[in-house]
């Protein structure tokens, strides 16, 4: 397969056909850090990611070809591996813009509106450690180790500038973004990405998932916005559940992903179906229920999500998960679903435990760098 593109109208990573693996990393500025530190970064890191993502070293000199008396500039791990369908994509927190009431790279006046930390939601159990940060990126490919050579590298070119503040590794795909793409299953077994916003769908995407032109900021337009939310699954509990219970939760058979209304995976759900006993057959606090655009005045968003294990407990239960990822025009999409599936049969099976938004540039043309509207 040929390797993604790095500069474009959009960054790359949101309609790309989602990728097996993820590794995603916060960053924070460092103290006394000023808009030429930013904007240096910002360029570092788009030189990097333009040749990481061909398969290149983060340098001309690499991982082998500079002074043998000197670290190499590449760390090394990704030698010989292909460039694996990596894509990087960059993002910026609220806090980016004003931290503390303090305006520290001189571009409040352009924070976006809709940018700010998420409302609290109903069972919330957020850790700080694992929320937030200046910056984000995601980095998704075929094979893990091409993943975390890219944060890694990206990391140690932020040294001095910006540091990590939290990452995640994620395993699995839990959507899919393209319709070629067979649906993967996510940790409670069930299909996941069935009726997700697919890439050749223009106009959805134009109305649910790029910001537009003449939308505010100006420097926004062409680029989306990114919430992650890292959703503990308690598996344990869910495997005890029978399993007419577990499809009625979710909304879906767990076999073929159909809607409990009948017909096939890609049918479209009839809320008005009866089952025999003149229930609804897709119950209202089903999962997919709640979060159809039917019951939230059309609200869609772009699924891009990951499962993730952290090893296991002192309990000997698995610390495993949804890393959900969520591409939309307006943050206020997310919050609207969130609000929604405050009802959502599934919560006494989840709990979100990490929470964060970015503002997602547009791509970086040819010969500029990822963020360049922010010092225009
Ligand atoms: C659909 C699982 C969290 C939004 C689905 C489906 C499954 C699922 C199995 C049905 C198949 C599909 O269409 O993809 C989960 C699990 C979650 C989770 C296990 C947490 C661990 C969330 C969150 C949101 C969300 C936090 C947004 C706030 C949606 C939407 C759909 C969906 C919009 C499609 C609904 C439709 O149009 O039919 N989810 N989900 N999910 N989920 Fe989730």
């Amino acid at each position: 397969a040929s390797p993604y593109e790095y500069f474009g109208t959009h960054q790359a990573g949101i309609t790309t056909p989602v990728q097996d693996h993820l590794h995603f990393a916060s960053f924070d500025m460092m103290a006394r850090t000023d808009a030429a530190d930013l904007q240096s970064l910002l360029k570092d890191w788009s030189y990097a990611a333009s040749r990481m993502t061909q398969g290149l070293d983060v340098s001309a000199t690499g991982a082998v070809g500079g002074s043998p008396e000197a670290p190499p500039d590449d760390t090394g791990e990704a030698l010989g591996l292909a460039a694996s369908g990596l894509t990087i994509t960059f993002g910026f927190g609220p806090t980016l813009f004003e931290a503390d009431g303090v305006d520290r790279f001189g571009i409040a006046a352009l924070r976006p509106a809709g940018l700010e930390k998420l409302p609290p939601f109903l069972g919330d159990d957020l850790d700080p450690d694992k929320s937030g940060g200046d910056l984000c990126i995601q980095a998704c490919a075929d094979d893990p180790q091409v993943a975390v050579h890219a944060i890694r590298n990206l990391s140690r070119i932020a040294f001095g500038r910006a540091k990590l503040r939290w990452s995640q590794l994620g395993f699995g795909r839990t959507s899919r973004t393209t319709a070629d793409q067979q649906t993967p299953r996510n940790l409670f077994g069930f299909k996941d990405g069935t009726a997700n916003i697919l890439a050749d769908d223009a106009g959805a995407l134009d109305e649910h998932v790029w910001v537009a032109a003449s939308d505010q900021p100006a420097w926004m337009a062409g680029g989306s916005y990114l919430v992650a939310r890292k959703i503990a699954m308690l598996i344990e509990t869910w495997d005890r559940v029978r399993l007419s219970e577990q499809e009625t939760i979710v909304g879906r058979t767990k076999g073929t992903g159909a809607p409990l209304s009948g017909g096939r995976e890609t049918t479209d759900p009839d809320f008005t179906a009866k089952d025999a006993a003149g229930a609804p057959a897709i119950p209202v606090t089903s999962h997919v229920r709640l979060a159809h655009p039917d019951f939230n005045d059309g609200t869609r968003i772009l699924r891009r999500g990951y499962n993730f294990v952290d090893g296991n407990n002192d309990l000997g239960r698995l610390d495993a998960g949804l890393f959900f990822l969520s591409f939309q025009r307006s943050p206020a999409q997310f919050t609207t679903l969130q609000k929604k599936l405050s009802t959502d049969a599934m919560r006494e099976y989840i709990k979100h435990v990490g929470s964060g938004v970015w503002a997602v540039p547009p791509g970086a043309a040819k010969g500029s760098y990822v963020g360049a509207g922010l010092f225009a």
